[in-house]
């Protein structure tokens, strides 16, 4: 028989504060999260459903740069716009709240210190590309070059847009910083990373043979993965956008935003109910539900759950729905085409 619960906690995935929501993410993501919220408030139940934005991230630094903005700048103007957007649509979120604001960093900062403290990271050394005009270690998207497979003199260091090939900044022949335009060079940095390889052992047991009944997307992407075998993560970035690394000599160096955007949905919970925020998320007898794209899939499954269970703290979700794209007339519906909301 399955588990009774006595509340459920419901989040929908924070759309990045760098453009406005559209048509998909809405039938993806936010309408069946609100659907779910309001038959079970129908239904006489202890619910909460909780969205935000997502405003950290290196796309939010390049959008700032190239109009000549601060990234603060771009996430107040599209925060405003998604809240207001998801506001006109009628999605009934307990609250909205976006993870630049001052209980975030904290929340954030404290669950990257505690796993820190218990050792539950590893510390590794490696070679960067650092722009010496500039005086910062690039991000990958800041750099471009050559593509290797199909020529292209626009790749950027993490993706070919002309393929479509993933890329590895090593990768491009004749790099070049987009930031002033030099040859950027090699220098070693310091990252942090989640030791994924070490949480494999419970995450096969946990997924795959006590969640048979996730949908089969789900479910099977994450059994690709389990099969692939789980690798470290870096779950810092050197950038001056986001929550700062909280550990002596990490100046220059920030959360990378996949690590505190999750925890969002954590310190939207704490604003909302400053004192009763922990029976939503260490109590066993919350039902914790993600609703979510399918390309945020690993980082619900996968990474976040290992992050509360190195905490130790807390529960994991219960069901994880994630929705493919939808098709419109045949053709698959991006933020590239015209269907902002
Ligand atoms: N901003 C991400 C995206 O739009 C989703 C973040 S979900 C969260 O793909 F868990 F990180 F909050
Ligand atoms: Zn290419």
């Amino acid at each position: 028989m399955s588990k009774q619960f006595k509340r459920t906690l419901i989040t929908s995935a924070l759309p990045y504060a760098n453009g406005p929501v559209h048509i998909g993410h809405l039938a993806g993501v936010y309408v069946p999260a609100d659907i779910y919220a309001r038959y079970l408030r129908l239904k006489g139940e202890e619910v909460l459903f909780i969205g935000g934005s997502d405003e950290h991230g290196v796309p939010i630094t390049i959008r700032a740069r190239k109009e000549g903005v601060t990234p603060q700048d771009i996430v107040d103007r599209y925060h405003q716009l998604i809240k207001k957007s998801f506001e006109e649509f009628g999605i009934t979120f307990d609250i909205y709240s976006r993870t630049t604001s001052d209980i975030h960093k904290k929340t954030a900062s404290d669950f990257f210190r505690k796993l820190y403290d218990d050792g539950k990271f590893i510390e590794q050394e490696s070679e960067q590309y650092y722009d010496e005009e500039a005086r910062q270690f690039l991000a990958d998207r800041y750099i471009t070059g050559t593509c290797p497979h199909c020529g292209n003199e626009n790749a950027y260091g993490d993706q070919c847009e002309q393929c479509g090939t993933s890329l590895s900044p090593t990768d491009l022949i004749n790099p070049k910083s987009t930031l002033s335009g030099s040859v950027p060079v090699m220098r070693p940095t310091k990252h942090w990373y989640l030791p994924l390889d070490q949480h494999e052992a419970w995450l096969r047991q946990w997924i795959l043979e006590d969640h048979k009944e996730w949908k089969a997307n789900v479910y099977g992407q994450c059994k690709s993965w389990l099969d692939l075998g789980l690798q470290p993560r870096a779950v810092s970035r050197d950038l001056d956008w986001g929550v700062p690394v909280p550990v002596e000599g990490a100046e220059g160096k920030v959360l990378y935003v996949w690590f505190d955007a999750p925890i969002g949905y954590i310190s939207n919970t704490k604003e909302l109910l400053p004192n009763d925020w922990e029976k939503w998320w260490k109590d066993e007898d919350t039902k914790l539900v993600h609703f979510i794209g399918k390309d945020n899939i690993v980082f619900h499954c996968i990474v976040f759950p290992a992050m509360l269970k190195a905490e130790g703290s807390f529960i994991l979700p219960e069901n994880v729905p994630a929705n493919e794209f939808l098709n419109l007339e045949n053709d698959k519906i991006s933020t590239s085409r015209n269907w902002a909301v």
